[in-house]
């Protein structure tokens, strides 16, 4: 039998800087779906941002979060990320980050759209996440084991309802228990959902089904922020063009040199993403390709050799200037509700990094908080786990009576995809998402939840968990009959003050012996 004291599920930012704040004396494992570098956090271009610059400061960092987020945040945690941002810097910095610096030896600070300083630290140029998670992986003590290719599909639970620990199947099919005091699921979001997406090929929305399934809440799922530009060839995106791009100076443009942006937002090329995107797309609809016109940005391949590798493997000629673009998914806001440290209401499980909500993004991400959100929720759980007693004993975990009796469907993973993009993607509306609501449904989403997936393959757990997130998804963007940040409802195109303090919440019910009420979707104000 394993046990672990902490242990994680998912290998990206909040995971790693978890590991490396815990006690040295803590059994940590990490289970990881694929491998310890594969994750979104690997892939990000853009760079954590942080109010170091001398016109900056972390209230001006809080005002523009904010203001991206569409007032929809918690104040208090956009205050601890936002206060928290320089000094998360500066460890980095005496642990040996090699950070992008300046001529003159100062750390070099750059621009991002929404934000109204520069205030967005990189590394290695636009490879800032691989450089961040290297340095992580570097500093992992001899307390800490990984396993890779191990994936988690089941959250066990003590009689009493506290998390004891996860089972997880192996690439083989082999299932293995894994026993822990504290299980914190830091898995990402679920940027597979859709066709078009900046995100890794395991990040299909694992952390949030396995929190539901377990009766834990969850909060703004209706909030998915949409990337403007990823790299768009021969009718598939192929990676991200980082908005620092756009923050040196890269314009959106027609075939013909029209600028997109101008007489949208005062912010133009750089206003708020969801702005953005739903310009490109509104453009890509009436069959207009849009580009990202790089001309003016002079040393483009030092500065950004991730994105130039992207366009050469693409075929894209850097010399002609113009990236073709589409906007794709990138980020999810809501997820497993989570307090100031990380905790969800159920006892010993923890979400920290995108498959938490904290709140501190509110309706739609400013850019390069994600990773700084990773690090400070990484940091503050590790701290609070930290003092903790060690617990010597394992509850037993209760038996779940599974009804196995149905035939059980389960969609194609290109089609789930697609249809989201299409009813549930960038522009709802009603039609659209009763359309896909009735899809996923024909699939009895709900006859999924009460079955054991004991007997699942990886590949059908995948399609079970992308099945249930897509599900939760469709159903909050349904009730919030309003536009805000990454949500725009056609039929409903502007923001309602009426829900300016309403959050959709899902929760399952647990009954005394383990098996479930029905799912209750609840509007929290
Ligand atoms: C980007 O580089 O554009 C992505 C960064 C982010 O989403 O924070």
């Amino acid at each position: 039998m394993t046990k672990a004291n902490v242990l994680i599920v998912g290998s990206g930012i909040a995971a790693l800087q978890l590991a490396v704040t815990l006690r040295t004396d803590l059994n940590v494992m990490v289970l990881t779906k694929s491998s310890l570098i594969k994750s979104n956090s690997h892939m990000a271009q853009g760079g954590v941002a942080a109010s170091l610059g001398t016109d900056d400061s972390p209230t001006l960092h809080y005002q523009d979060t904010v203001e991206a987020g569409r007032y929809f945040n918690d104040p208090a945690a956009v205050q601890d990320l936002t206060r928290e941002g320089p000094e998360i810097i500066e460890e980095l910095i005496k642990g040996g980050c090699p950070f992008d610096r300046c001529e003159t030896g100062e750390i070099k600070l750059g621009m991002e759209g929404a934000h109204s300083a520069k205030r967005i630290v990189h590394s290695g140029g636009d490879a800032t996440g691989r450089i961040l998670i290297e340095h992580l992986v570097s500093q992992l003590g001899r307390n800490i084991s990984v396993q890779e290719n191990m994936f988690v599909y089941e959250l066990l639970k003590s009689k009493a309802g506290r998390c004891i620990g996860v089972k997880a199947k192996r690439t083989d099919g082999k299932s293995e228990v894994f026993y822990a005091d504290h299980v914190v699921l830091a898995t990402g979001g679920c940027g597979q959902l859709y066709t078009y997406t900046s995100n890794a090929e395991s990040v299909t929305g694992d952390g949030v089904a396995l929190a539901y399934l377990a009766g834990a809440e969850l909060v703004d799922m209706e909030f998915i922020q949409f990337h403007p530009t990823l790299l768009y060839v021969d009718g598939k995106t192929r990676g991200l063009i980082s908005e620092a791009v756009r923050g040196e100076g890269a314009k959106l443009v027609t075939a013909e040199g029209k600028r997109i942006m101008e007489g949208v937002h005062p912010l133009k090329d750089l206003a708020p993403r969801h702005v953005v995107s739903q310009k490109i797309y509104e453009y890509l609809k009436m069959g207009k390709q849009v580009y990202l016109d790089i001309t003016c940005i002079t040393n483009f391949t030092e500065q950004f050799p991730t994105v130039s590798a992207l366009c050469r493997q693409a075929g894209v000629d850097l010399e002609i200037g113009k990236l073709p673009v589409a906007p794709g998914s990138h980020f999810l806001m809501g997820g497993v509700k989570t307090n100031s440290i990380g905790q969800t209401n159920i006892p010993g499980l923890y979400a920290i990094g995108e498959v938490a909500c904290t709140g501190v993004h509110g309706a739609n991400r400013l850019a390069s908080n994600s990773l700084l959100e990773g690090m400070v929720y990484g940091k503050r759980l590790g701290a609070w786990l930290n003092e903790q007693p060690v617990e010597s004993q394992i509850p037993s975990p209760v038996g779940r009576d599974y009804d196995q009796s149905k035939l059980f469907l389960l969609p194609d993973k290109t089609v789930l995809q697609q249809t989201m993009m299409d009813r549930a993607g960038i522009v709802r509306h009603h039609a659209s998402l009763m359309m896909q609501k009735s899809w996923l449904e024909s699939f009895q989403v709900e006859a999924w939840l009460d079955r054991s997936l004991d007997d699942c393959s990886p590949e059908e757990l995948t399609k079970v968990f992308m099945l249930i997130t897509a599900w939760l998804v469709t159903n909050a963007a349904l009730s919030r009959t309003e536009s805000r940040g990454g949500h725009f409802r056609s039929d409903y195109p502007v923001e309602d003050e009426n829900w300016q303090n309403k959050r959709i919440a899902h929760k399952r019910k647990t009954i005394k012996d383990g098996r479930r009420e029905q799912i209750k979707t609840a509007l929290t104000t």
